[in-house]
């Protein structure tokens, strides 16, 4: 396979005035941005950063004009890389694809070699966007989780916007390594979902209070959040003794009301995770282990949908709006 010399679809993001304009048509491979890697994506997938990014609701387009997709998985078609011959499947989430730099909503994409990771054999282009930021995500905050010394014999792992892509994966991987997890979630009806994905206890909106005494009884040994605000403070103050909470998502609040209580009487660390920035021998590592660990089925329920890339736009409000359970791939052009 080499450079395509046709013009080819892509979804371009477009800051205006007021917002941002999604424009989806068909653009040449030297409209790019350059890179030293030619990739034709296979798959992409939709992120909620992604629909912040395209309707506007979140300033996370760091250029005027740059083409949308925080990840993106596809086969290497040009390469000035030995590490990376043509030929090869890859995967790339973050490191400013889709914010910065030119990103997977498109049938092509040139990237540095530094964002991509080559697939294990085993985990093709369609299950690493299945898995994608959301689960790469998910076992990099479980990871430091550890490094914390959690460990399943501690106590329970609550788990907030438990239905989304990094929710999810957070539970089925926790579950897969004998971690007790409580799903914290706004759905009603996900229970069964939320059962099947390895939740051993669902809590909805009466099992948590907004507002609260700065502590709590100590109920968690870790969790995982991907809200942000009022559930971050309930989580921290209802950790237990050494418990540690990695905060992932601000998808209700960027805030974080509280004393700092928690941290000083009971020893309790709160973990920042950026997906985006990861060391290298870290990402092939996660991946490597995502491969091994990410069950087949589970996957298939998590991430049980693919929409192409046309259908994109009009999908991005329900993202914004909390109606989506788990995760959805973009087709871009199939393996
Ligand atoms: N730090 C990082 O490196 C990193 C990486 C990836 C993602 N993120 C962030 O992590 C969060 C989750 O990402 P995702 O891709 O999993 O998103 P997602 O699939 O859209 O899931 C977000 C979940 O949060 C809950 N939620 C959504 N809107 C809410 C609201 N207004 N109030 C309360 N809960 C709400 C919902 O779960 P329930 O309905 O079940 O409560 C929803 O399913 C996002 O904020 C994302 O930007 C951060």
């Amino acid at each position: 396979m080499s450079v395509p010399t046709r013009p080819f679809g892509a979804l371009r993001l477009i800051q205006t005035g007021t917002g941002v304009r999604m424009d989806l048509r068909e653009i040449r491979w030297d409209e790019l941005d350059p890179g030293p890697i030619g990739i034709r994506v296979h798959y992409s997938s939709v992120n909620y950063k992604d629909a912040l990014a395209a309707t506007g609701s979140g300033k996370i387009l760091r250029r005027p004009e740059v083409i949308g997709g925080l990840d993106l998985a596809g086969e290497v078609i040009v390469s000035e890389d030995p590490n990376f011959p043509c030929g090869s499947l890859v995967v790339a989430v973050g490191g400013g694809l889709g914010e910065s730099r030119d990103g997977g909503f498109s049938e092509y994409a040139r990237v540095p070699a530094d964002l991509l990771v080559r697939l294990d054999p085993g985990l093709g282009t369609y299950a690493a966007m299945q898995i994608g930021t959301a689960g790469f995500t998910a076992l990099l905050a479980l990871r430091r989780l550890q490094a914390q010394g959690i460990r399943p014999e501690d106590g329970p792992v609550v788990v907030s916007g438990a239905t989304g892509g990094v929710g999810s994966f957070a539970i089925n991987l926790l579950d897969g390594m004998g971690y007790a997890v409580s799903a914290l979630t706004h759905k009603s009806g996900c229970e069964a979902y939320l059962r099947a994905i390895g939740a051993r206890e669902i809590l909805g909106p009466k099992d948590w209070s907004p507002t609260g005494p700065p502590l709590l009884s100590g109920r968690w040994a870790g969790g995982i959040d991907n809200v942000g605000g009022a559930a971050l403070s309930w989580m921290i103050r209802s950790a237990r003794r050494g418990g540690a909470i990695a905060s992932v998502g601000m998808a209700a609040s960027p805030e974080l009301q509280m004393t700092v209580f928690p941290f000083i009487l009971r020893g309790v660390s709160l973990i920042g995770i950026n997906s985006t920035e990861v060391e290298d021998g870290v990402r092939r590592a996660l991946w490597h282990d995502l491969a091994h660990r990410a069950r087949p089925e589970a996957i298939d329920r998590i991430a049980p949908q693919q929409i192409p890339l046309a259908a994109l736009p009009a999908s991005f409000e329900d993202w914004i709006a909390n109606r989506v359970v788990g995760r959805v791939v973009v087709a871009i052009a199939k393996e």
